[in-house]
């Protein structure tokens, strides 16, 4: 008999496995050690946000007392990234300049790298926060994959919001594996960019999906 998936609320105890799922999984489902050196920075810019400010919005899937995936949300993306502007970026700048990653010549190539993007591609992306105001990032770990997981965790989040008065909510995605499983759970596309920040791992430049659900 295959082993039962818990979908709880975020506890404090499961802080340390969802920054090690976060890091396990930055690239598009594949470690962020291949693109960037240092675990902490890269936990503290993919979670920190949800896990300290608003573990209230962040979900886990649990088996057999292992954590195998996780939702964080945010129930207002502009309060949350004014939060990250105003409180996080900075120490977490700090930390990262006396944690000497920036000597890694790896992490010099890929802030190289965004730079370059930056130039050719621009940091906009269309504002969809009026009618989808909530966003999120779900992240499973590689084995439990393709199991049902991910739909469990969304529907429960959806859940969540619904009751909670939020109207809609939207993430994006570089990943077309994720934007598949995105159209599968009733998720419409709203936006298609792309970008060439990897093009020195992946040879080539990965689109830039945002996708969004009313509730
Ligand atoms: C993307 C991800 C969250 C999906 O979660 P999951 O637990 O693997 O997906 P599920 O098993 O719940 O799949 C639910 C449905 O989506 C479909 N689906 C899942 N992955 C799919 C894919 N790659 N292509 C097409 N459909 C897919 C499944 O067929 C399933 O449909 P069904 O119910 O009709 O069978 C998970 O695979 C993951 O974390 N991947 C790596 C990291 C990542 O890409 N995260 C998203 C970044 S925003």
């Amino acid at each position: 008999m295959a082993p039962e998936v818990i979908i709880r609320k975020f506890q404090a105890k499961d802080r340390a496995a969802v920054r090690q799922i976060a890091y396990a999984t930055a690239l598009m489902g594949e470690p962020a050690g291949l693109f960037f050196q240092g675990q902490e920075v890269i936990s503290d810019a993919f979670s920190l946000y949800f896990t300290d400010y608003e573990p209230g919005s962040c979900f886990v899937a649990e088996i057999n007392d292992q954590i195998a995936g996780y939702l964080i949300g945010a129930k207002n993306k502009i309060a949350a990234e004014t939060i990250l502007n105003r409180q996080i970026a900075l120490p977490l700048f700090l930390k990262a300049l006396k944690s000497g990653i920036f000597l890694s010549l790896k992490n010099l190539i890929f802030i190289f790298s965004c730079l370059k993007d930056l130039l050719i591609n621009g940091i906009k992306t269309p504002d969809f926060n009026r009618a989808y105001p909530a966003t999120f990032h779900i992240n499973i770990k590689d084995g439990y994959r393709g199991k049902g997981i991910g739909a469990k965790l969304i529907n429960t989040y959806l859940e969540y919001l619904k009751i909670e008065g939020i109207p809609g909510t939207h993430l994006a995605t570089m990943s077309d594996r994720a934007a598949n499983f995105f159209l599968s759970q009733g998720f419409q596309q709203l936006y298609k960019g792309r970008r060439s920040y990897f093009r020195h791992i992946l040879r080539r430049d990965v689109p830039l999906y945002i996708f969004g659900k009313r509730l």
